[in-house]
């Protein structure tokens, strides 16, 4: 039987790339064939860092954009924006008075920003309660995520087994977690992990004029041309594997009898890149003329879910010892 697999991404101003792709929306991608996809933009929890109405706006609807541009099919994908759903807000509260703060008082992201003397809101120090609602509402069998976020779900699951306990009956499914694994750790220009963070991304939705000196600018070592490379050191080789195909036996011949370069290897990446990547571009390019259908989607999933999320909150008001909702 599908499981449900369940993800939220948060809006931010940086877009997609290369590192994401491969290590995560990819599977996402493959998951809906097979599985129960649920996947939301998680824009309440974006409001613990953004505090922009336009920009939020914006941010929630470019990552949909790129999510769509990636293949997600809204008919066999649940695509929705989290704040479309006020029943999380109801769960979290549930939630609240099922965990105590010393739980919150060890999450990472809390101890982080109070390390650095940060003025903490309440909406960051309970941002793991709204995170356990978001997973717990859906019912969801899997959450796949990032290694950083493991010990939010361990968090999900000790507060639906303390509130099934309070409640004495079974109304929240655990979840299960699994860390991504990414069929490649993709480097970075710096070699380092492509990261955000590190500056040394290849952005998926980037103009090609960009991409090309970006990818001249990848850092490799002064091996004189001639002489022979090592294709498992090397991060222009790491990024060509990516895209498989002959062309990459080809290339690993060239690079061990020393018959290409460096910079012979990057003019040969980029087309690789740009054809790799052009059904993904071109239907981002679509996309942004047809906001509206962006916008058409959000909207049926956000119905779609709050009917499964409707149905957990009842239950979870009556196993609470509140009467039926008033319907809406
Ligand atoms: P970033 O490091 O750019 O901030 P995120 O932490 O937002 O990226 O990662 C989102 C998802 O993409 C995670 O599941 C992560 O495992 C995957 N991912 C990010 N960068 C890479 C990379 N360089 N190689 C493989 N997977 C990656
Ligand atoms: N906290 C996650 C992040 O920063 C985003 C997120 C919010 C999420 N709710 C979620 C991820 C539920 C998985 C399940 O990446």
């Amino acid at each position: 039987m599908a499981k449900r697999i369940l993800s939220g991404v948060k809006p931010s101003a940086d877009m997609m790339h290369l590192g994401n792709w491969f290590g995560a929306v990819r599977q996402f991608v493959e998951l809906q064939e097979t599985e129960d996809n649920y996947i939301f933009i998680a824009d309440f929890h974006a409001l613990t860092t953004v505090h922009d109405a336009g920009l939020l706006r914006s941010y929630a609807r470019e990552i949909a954009l790129e999510y769509l541009a990636c293949g997600l099919d809204p008919q066999r994908t649940v695509l929705w924006r989290q704040s479309d759903v006020p029943e999380v807000c109801e769960l979290t509260w549930l939630l609240s008075c099922a965990t105590p703060m010393a739980l919150l008082e060890r999450a990472h992201a809390y101890k982080a920003a109070s390390a650095e003397g940060a003025e903490v809101s309440m909406g960051l120090f309970c941002y793991p309660v709204l995170m356990a609602a978001d997973i717990l509402a859906y019912q969801a069998d899997l959450v796949p995520v990032g290694e950083d976020q493991v010990q939010h779900i361990e968090m999900t699951r000790d507060m639906a087994e303390k509130f099934n306990r309070q409640c004495g009956s079974e109304v929240l499914k655990l979840p299960a977690h699994r860390v991504n694994q990414a069929v490649a750790r993709v480097p970075g220009l710096d070699g380092r992990k492509m990261s955000k963070s590190y500056g040394n991304t290849l952005g998926l939705f980037e103009p090609d004029g960009a991409l090309k000196k970006k990818v001249m600018r990848i850092v490799t070592d002064s091996t004189p041309l001639g002489t022979p490379l090592d294709p498992e050191t090397c991060h222009v080789f790491a990024l060509h594997k990516l895209f498989g195909g002959a062309a990459l036996d080809e290339l690993r011949d060239d690079y061990v009898h020393g018959r290409i370069g460096y910079g012979e290897s990057k003019k040969r990446l980029l087309p690789r890149i740009l054809e790799g990547l052009a059904p993904i571009r071109e239907r981002y390019e679509q996309l942004r003329q047809d906001l509206d259908y962006v916008e058409d989607v959000l909207r049926d999933g956000a119905a779609r879910a709050r009917l499964v999320a409707r149905a957990t909150l009842d239950a979870c008001r009556l196993a609470a010892g509140f009467a039926d909702p008033p319907r809406r």
